[in-house]
Formats: C-alpha cells, sequence, structure tokens
C-alpha cells in the first residue's frame, strides 16, 4: 500500500521558463509569489481538507535574483492554527541544475482560512507542534499573530 505523505508538508518544484521572466532572464517577483501561494494554500488544504482562501501574506524580499533555467524548489509547512485560520511558512530555494548549487531566495509567511460551501470561516482542526523545531515555530507564529492582530484593529479604526 502506498504510504500517506504528511499532510502538513509540501514541497513543489519548477524549471523557470522565458515566460515566467523579463527579456533579461530575470524570474518575475509575482511568479516567485505566485508559486509560494500555490504551495502555502494546497499545504493548509490538506492540513484541513477544506477550501481555503488566503487572508494575509507577509512582506516578501527576495534575497537573490532567480534565472530562467533554474530549479526553483517551494517548501511550504504548517506553523500554527487558530479557530479557522492557519499559517504556512513558505521557503524558496533555487538549485541551479547543472552544478547542483542550492540559493536561499526567500522564505514568507501566508495564512489561510478555510471556508464552509458558503464561504464563510469554518473551524480547523488545531495543528499538534510536537517537536522542539515546531514548537519553536508556533511561538514565533503566535508572536506574528498578535502583530497582525493589532495592525488589523489599525486598519479598522483608521
Ligand atoms: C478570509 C475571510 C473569509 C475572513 O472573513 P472575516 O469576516 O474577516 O472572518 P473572521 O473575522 O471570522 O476571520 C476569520 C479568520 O481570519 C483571521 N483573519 C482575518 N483577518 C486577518 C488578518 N488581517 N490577519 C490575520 N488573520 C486574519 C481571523 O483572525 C480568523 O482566524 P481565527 O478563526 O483562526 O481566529 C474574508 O476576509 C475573505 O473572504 N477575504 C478574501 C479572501 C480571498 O479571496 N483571498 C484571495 C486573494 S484576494
Amino acid at each position: 500500500m502506498t504510504e500517506r505523505a504528511n499532510p502538513d508538508e509540501l514541497t513543489l518544484a519548477q524549471v523557470m521558463l522565458p515566460e515566467d521572466a523579463n527579456p533579461r532572464g530575470n524570474v518575475h517577483g509575482g511568479t516567485l509569489m505566485k508559486l509560494a501561494d500555490t504551495a502555502g494554500g494546497v499545504c493548509a488544504t490538506r492540513h484541513t481538507r477544506r477550501r481555503v482562501v488566503t487572508v494575509v501574506m507577509d512582506s516578501m524580499t527576495f534575497e537573490q535574483p532567480v534565472y530562467v533555467g533554474d530549479l526553483v524548489i517551494v517548501h511550504a509547512q504548517v506553523t500554527w492554527t487558530g479557530r479557522t485560520s492557519i499559517e504556512t511558512e513558505v521557503r524558496i530555494e533555487v538549485e541551479h541544475v547543472l552544478s547542483g548549487e542550492m540559493r536561499h531566495i526567500s522564505t514568507a509567511y501566508f495564512v489561510y482560512v478555510a471556508t464552509d460551501e458558503h464561504g464563510r470561516p469554518t473551524p480547523v482542526h488545531p495543528f499538534e507542534a510536537i517537536t522542539p523545531e515546531q514548537r519553536q515555530r508556533w511561538q514565533a507564529a503566535e508572536e506574528r499573530r498578535a502583530a497582525r492582530m493589532r495592525q488589523r484593529l489599525v486598519g479598522a479604526s483608521a
């Protein structure tokens, strides 16, 4: 029998083609953001087995350029769950296929909300942070969550 993959983690890989880039061969930030949102969204969907929508994407910094021909590897993992929301950490790396050299491009956090058949937020089952690394990531996610809630309040009163 085929073993089930861990539903709380996902890795996507895609070779960058000319349509992903500008005329000089630099891959668009938007291409990477879409891949990151896809990986995070599928990861959140697999955790909840519900349709999810993206509610927040934290700022994303591209530390190095990505070029046509590079293999982009996007690793997403669930870090935290609330009542109806799920945070995923998405790490983007690039492999130069001929040399095997790996480069870190970006790490960002995406929050999704699980929805019911009417598109309304619906409860999710809690993510269990078991390993020390998972507990550390959960703690950091709690801090980001508090910052987002403060920001939401500011936005609501503006
Ligand atoms: C996501 C959406 C359903 C939330 O609706 P809402 O009326 O704000 O619902 P709630 O206030 O009950 O919030 C639902 C969850 O989202 C979280 N949330 C809402 N706004 C948030 C924000 N700015 N930052 C972090 N979390 C947020 C809430 O904390 C809550 O999580 P919890 O249940 O784990 O505590 C609604 O905003 C929406 O449909 N947005 C559009 C999503 C979309 O289409 N995305 C695609 C790209 S545009």
